[in-house]
Order: structure tokens, then sequence, then C-alpha cells
């Protein structure tokens, strides 16, 4: 039942595939304009990538995922004597685009394994596109499961609509589908379990106030933006009963590596004794990292923070712009993926989840 109102509730897009080309709705300009640009090479998703035209780490795979399509298409069309050959280059490009979000690896790899087998098909071509549907249908699938299992949670905190806050976009922007952290969210507000949203702005990209404060008006559910600062007031006045994320690489010990600031409300959160919970798709883990320690983590452009849009509002004087950070798991109440729920991370239950 609550399947299908998720999958009623599934209106907004960041990305589509369509007659041979990928089509990327531009995040620069939301919400103001709602701009859809067509791709036809690779070196053109890699920069809408690194300009963050596309962003969020399951939405970030998948886009990368499509360009290797495209690359191929390409290679294809000019005859080159050595596809695989010819493919590096486009693999290198785009794993260069961002370095936190794991799932632009883990595609990538999806990708290059596929290679080997489409390579000996009479139609590399097609192997490759049904390979990258797939990897967007199956983050469209990941997206409900986890707001169905989030959903559960919730429910078992009470049958009062209850107030939650969100960081970032962890939504169907940032998807292939209906969100992870908003997809619960979202899951939970069909349910009647929220009342109201609180969402962090987010700075300096303001993925709170441009992309999840649009995603949630356009669909009546209600929110309020706050400030990054005001989440350890809301949350001592006792308002705020969960905080609900997204992440971009789980490694093998259960810390999270998220948007800069999820470090700190999980910090409060705990004070407060609020639960955290945090909700991806299992290309999200990063087995191969033993903690988040290893995660790189993005320095962007210090202008981010100095500017708004093209005015100077800061002194001049340098700016510092990390703009991921990382949780301990110790931090986390849960970690929601498809394949299951992981309630207090650790090392051990992270292995099991990943081979269950
Ligand atoms: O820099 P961004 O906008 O790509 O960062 C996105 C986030 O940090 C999201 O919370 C994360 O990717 C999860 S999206 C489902």
């Amino acid at each position: 039942m609550i399947r299908e109102q998720m999958r009623a509730a599934e209106k907004v897009k960041a990305l589509e595939w369509r007659d041979n080309a990928l089509y990327l709705l531009d995040q620069r300009l939301l919400p103001q304009q709602e701009f859809w640009q067509r791709y036809e090479t690779a070196a053109d998703v890699a920069q809408a990538i690194r300009e963050m035209r596309v962003r969020g780490a399951p939405a970030i795979g998948v886009a990368a995922a499509f360009a290797m399509v495209l690359a191929a298409q390409q290679h294809v069309a000019n005859h080159v004597s050595d596809l695989s050959a010819a493919l590096e280059a486009d693999f290198s490009l785009l794993a260069e685009s961002r370095p936190t979000a794991v799932n632009l690896f883990w595609a990538l790899q999806a990708m290059r394994d596929c290679l080997a087998t489409a390579l000996q098909t009479e139609q590399p071509l097609k192997a490759l596109e049904a390979q990258a549907l797939s990897i967007f249908n199956d983050d469209r699938n990941a997206n409900l499961r986890t707001a169905e299992l989030g959903l559960q949670l919730i429910r078992e905190t009470g049958s009062a609509p209850q107030h939650v806050m969100t960081h970032c976009n962890a939504g169907a922007l940032a998807t292939a589908g209906f969100g992870t952290a908003l997809g619960v969210i979202r899951a939970a507000y069909l349910d009647g379990l929220v009342r109201c949203v609180h969402v962090n702005e987010t700075r300096p990209w303001l993925q709170g106030a441009r992309l999840t404060a649009w995603e949630l008006a356009g669909e009546g559910i209600p929110c309020a933006l706050n400030v990054d600062a005001a989440a350890g007031h809301l949350m001592q006045q006792g308002m705020i009963s969960w905080i609900i994320v997204g992440a971009d690489r789980i490694t093998a010990n259960g810390d999270v590596a998220n948007k800069i600031g999820t470090y700190q409300l999980a910090v409060l959160a705990r004070y407060h004794q609020i639960k955290c919970m945090v909700v991806a798709p299992s290309s999200t883990i990063d087995m191969q990292l033993a903690s988040g320690a290893q995660i790189p983590i993005e320095e962007r452009t210090g202008e981010e923070i100095l500017f708004v849009g093209q005015q100077r509002v800061a002194a001049e004087v340098d700016a510092l712009n990390p703009v991921f950070d990382v949780t301990p798991a110790a931090l986390i109440d849960v970690i929601v993926t498809e394949r299951g729920v992981v309630n207090q991370p650790d090392a051990q239950k992270m292995r099991a989840l990943m081979q269950s």
C-alpha cells in the first residue's frame, strides 16, 4: 500500500536517459529555473558533475554510468579499433570529477566489469546501456525499500506526527528515484507521521534552501527552513525527534561521510538524545576503507563562501571550504540500506549486512 503511494509520489527527476542521450535537470539553476540540458559526451557529463549541475552521491553514480555509454557510442561512431583502450580516458576523466561520493567509483567499476563481457557480444553498446539502466533502476528500487524500512523505524517511535530535521539534499534530485533521507521523510509524511520537516539551509551551496525546500514545497509537505546554526537551538527547544540524513560514503566500520555540518548535527543530536538516522543505498558503502579517516574529503573553491551569486559578501580574506565531514559510527543510531537496517553500526554489523 505505502509502496503504491510512494510510486505515485515519485514526481521530481534529476536525470533521464532517452534517444541515446542523457538529460540532466540543472541543479545550479533551481529553484528559480527548471532547465533540462541534453548531454552527448562523457566529457560534458564529467564537467556537469564537477560543476554540480548533477549532484548527490547516487545521482552522480548514475550519471557517470550513462556517461560511459555516451563515450562508447562516440568511439563506435568514430570507428575506433580498440574500444576498451579508448574508454580508459573516459573512465579517468569521470573518476576525477568529484572525490568523496563512492557511488561514482562504484558505478564506474560496474561499467568496467560490464565492458569485459559486453565486448564478447555482437552489440556491446546495448550491453553497456542495459548495465547503466540497471544501475538507474536498482537505485530507484533501493530508494523505495529504504523508505519502507526507515518509515518502520519512525512508526516504532510513536504514532503522533513528528518534527524531523534534514541536512543538504538527499531527495529525488540526489538519486534516481524517491530519495534516501527524503524518501524516508516522504513515506513518513504519506503515513501521517510528519508534522514539519526542518530543513537546514546547508551553507555554502544551499542544497537545503534551494533543493530540499523546493522538493518538499512542490509536494505540499510542511517544512520550515532554518540557518544551519539554528539546528542546536531547535533541538534544545525539544522540537526535533529525528535527524535524517543521506551519505556520500560509509566505511567498513560504519563511519559516515556526508555534507559538511552533518557531524556537528550528530554531536548535537546525541547531547539532546535525539535519534540520528542515515539512509543510503548499499552502493554508498565502501568496505575497502576501514574507517572514515581514510575518506578523501572534497575541498571546493573558497569563492562559494566569499560570494553570494556574483556579489562578494566577505572581507578580503581566504576561505577554507571542505564540503563533507565524517560522522563517527558511534554517533549514528541507525543506518538504513535496501539490504536492511543496522542499529548502532560497527565493523561486525556492517560486514554482516554486506554479506547478506
Ligand atoms: O555536494 P553534494 O550536494 O553532492 O552533497 C550531497 C550530499 O551530501 C548528500 O547528503 C548525499 O550525497 C546523499 S544523497 C542521497
